[in-house]
């Protein structure tokens, strides 16, 4: 089998360093790595999350022994897999996906790994998806939440996730350092870094959570709901 390790993603730790990493997550799923290298040939591929990721949303999910998952960015459904891996076998996740190509992918490659009774993929724009979830679903009614699209919605999915969320839930952004770029000051940064900054910033003073940004990949920033 080709070595795809570090090809994908290299931001905090790049080269080797990255391979030594992503070689040292156990994989949740043996597809996984089959869902990496369908990916490797597609131009953004390096939207799709590492294999420490993978490891990284599993065990957080284990260990809160998450029923019931909500995702925002399918892709191909690397994350969604791994998530999927740590249900029971009535748990559910929920995942949306505003590209219907990458919603079919995903969807097959769900069929194939044996987890489509617990993945419900759903095509359209997260923005417009999160109040009828939130009235369909009820609020509280998840116990994990990952983020993974999107930048400039980061607010409106914040707001939105901690209703969805119970308490005790997890809330988990990606991309919270801006590919590397989170410091930059050079004049004119872009639309995207400053909206996550400003988003980071907003959540280290929220009460509401318990939060941090792993260092991992390019960040992610978990936050506990605070609350019984
Ligand atoms: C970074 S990728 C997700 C990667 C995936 N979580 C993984 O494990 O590899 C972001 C995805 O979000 C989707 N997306 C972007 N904006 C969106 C929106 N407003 N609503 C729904 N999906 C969106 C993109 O089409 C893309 O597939």
């Amino acid at each position: 089998m080709e070595d795809i390790r570090g090809k994908i993603k290299s931001e905090l730790a790049a080269g080797d360093l990255r391979g030594y990493v992503e070689d040292h997550a156990r994989s949740p799923h043996p597809y996984l790595e089959t869902i990496r290298k369908n990916c490797l040939a597609h131009k953004w591929n390096f939207m799709l999350t590492t294999p420490d990721q993978a490891a990284f949303l599993y065990s957080h999910a284990s260990l809160i022994r998450a029923k019931k998952i909500l995702e925002i960015g399918t892709y191909y459904g690397h994350s969604t897999l791994a998530l999927a891996a740590a249900l029971p076998a009535d748990g559910k996740i929920i995942s949306l996906e505003h590209n219907p190509k990458f919603a079919a992918i995903a969807q097959s490659h769900m069929d194939v790994a044996g987890v489509a009774h617990k993945v419900e993929i759903r095509v359209g724009e997260a923005p417009l998806l999160m109040p009828i979830l939130e009235q369909e679903q009820g609020q509280g009614s998840f116990d994990l939440i990952f983020v993974d699209a999107d930048k400039r919605h980061f607010k409106d999915y914040w707001e939105s996730g901690l209703r969805l969320l119970r308490a005790g839930g997890v809330l988990i952004f990606d991309n919270a350092l801006a590919r590397g770029e989170i410091l930059s000051d050079t004049p004119g940064t872009a639309d995207h870094i400053a909206a996550v900054r400003e988003f980071n910033d907003s959540v280290r003073s929220d009460s509401r959570v318990y939060s941090y940004i792993a260092t991992l990949a390019d960040g992610m920033l978990v936050a506990m709901k605070i609350g019984s």
